[in-house]
């Protein structure tokens, strides 16, 4: 079975940090958000890779170099006209199957199992508060509804960002539905739309419950998946970064970092940030950027 993941856009919520780097190139846990999200796949024997490139494209085709057995394929989005408009790129217009994965959200789930299935099928995660998310309204174990953002939602159970459909052609039709007609919801060619569109022509989706959804795509929450990836306050540190005299705790340091004299907890530092006489929690430290002499307990984030 093949696999797309989208990877085009530009990550304009984790400025600063995204000026030089693709988002899923991004380090959580001591290696890039796209490593977390494809050695699953790998493990579980998919067989082709397509991943939507855009923004920084040439750096996610470097990336793939580390896993020469597997073969990738890559599809470039010129302009960014959403998600639907990704996946179509990477589309087949044939009957196999095909698993779709954002390029920023890990899943902690048993692949084989989800996508073993004879339907179309969502990865589904129940949240407090639905009003922000993509929602399904279901009947049994079918999806009857797919609504964006509901102002009153019937189910708490949000999108998450993993899809298996059981036809690519199925959803080839629909977003060429879309796309011929210009059915946008807010500017962009959604894949939620596409969804919605084949179940009003009778394709059959199940949803699956996920519970650990750990998404990557802010501040906050690229900061609390690498606190929950980092369990008993395990660090990542790169041979060539130096800590001297410190106490660190659920870190990832990057390459050419130098932390001396601190105690951090749960903090990134990416490639060449030096950190001095610092206590630090909860906090990405942005390229070659110096800290020294603070205490700041960072930003809230949920773990
Ligand atoms: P996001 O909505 O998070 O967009 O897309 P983004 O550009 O990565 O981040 P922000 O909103 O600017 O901070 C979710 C996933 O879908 C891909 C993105 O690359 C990301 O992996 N995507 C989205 C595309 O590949 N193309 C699109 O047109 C839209």
């Amino acid at each position: 079975m093949k696999a797309i993941i989208p990877v085009a856009g530009s990550g304009t919520r984790l400025l600063p940090f995204t000026e030089r780097i693709q988002k899923c190139l991004l380090p959580v846990a001591g290696k890039p958000i796209l490593s977390h999200i494809i050695e699953p796949l790998i493990d579980i024997g998919i067989d082709e890779i397509t991943l939507i490139t855009g923004h920084f494209s040439e750096q996610v085709e470097q990336f793939t170099k580390r896993y020469p057995g597997v073969k990738f394929r890559f599809c470039k989005q010129e302009k960014r006209l959403g998600l639907g408009h990704a996946i179509k790129l990477g589309l087949t217009d044939d009957e196999n199957p095909v698993l779709v994965i954002l390029g920023d959200s890990i899943f902690k789930l048993d692949y084989q199992e989800f996508i073993n299935n004879p339907h179309n099928r969502i990865g589904v995660q129940e949240v407090e508060d639905p009003r922000r998310f993509g929602v399904i309204d279901v009947h049994h174990d079918r999806i009857i509804k797919f609504l964006e953002k509901p102002e009153v939602p019937p189910t708490n159970l949000a999108i998450s960002g993993i899809y298996y459909f059981a036809s690519q052609k199925e959803l080839v039709s629909s977003l060429d539905f879309l796309i011929e007609n210009k059915i946008t919801t807010n500017n962009e060619y959604q894949l939620t739309d596409a969804m919605a569109r084949m179940l009003e022509t009778g394709s059959i989706f199940s949803y699956f419950h996920i519970t650990d959804w750990l998404d990557c795509g802010l501040y906050e929450t690229m900061l609390s998946t690498n606190k929950r990836l980092l369990t008993d306050d395990q660090n990542v540190v790169s041979s060539t970064a130096v800590v001297t005299n410190s106490n660190i705790s659920s870190c990832t340091i990057e390459d050419r970092c130098e932390v001396t004299d601190s105690t951090l907890n749960n903090v990134i530092l990416l490639s060449g940030s030096k950190v001095s006489n610092s206590t630090i929690s909860n906090r990405i430290v942005n390229y070659n950027e110096v800290v020294s002499g603070i205490t700041d307990s960072g930003r809230k984030i949920d773990t």
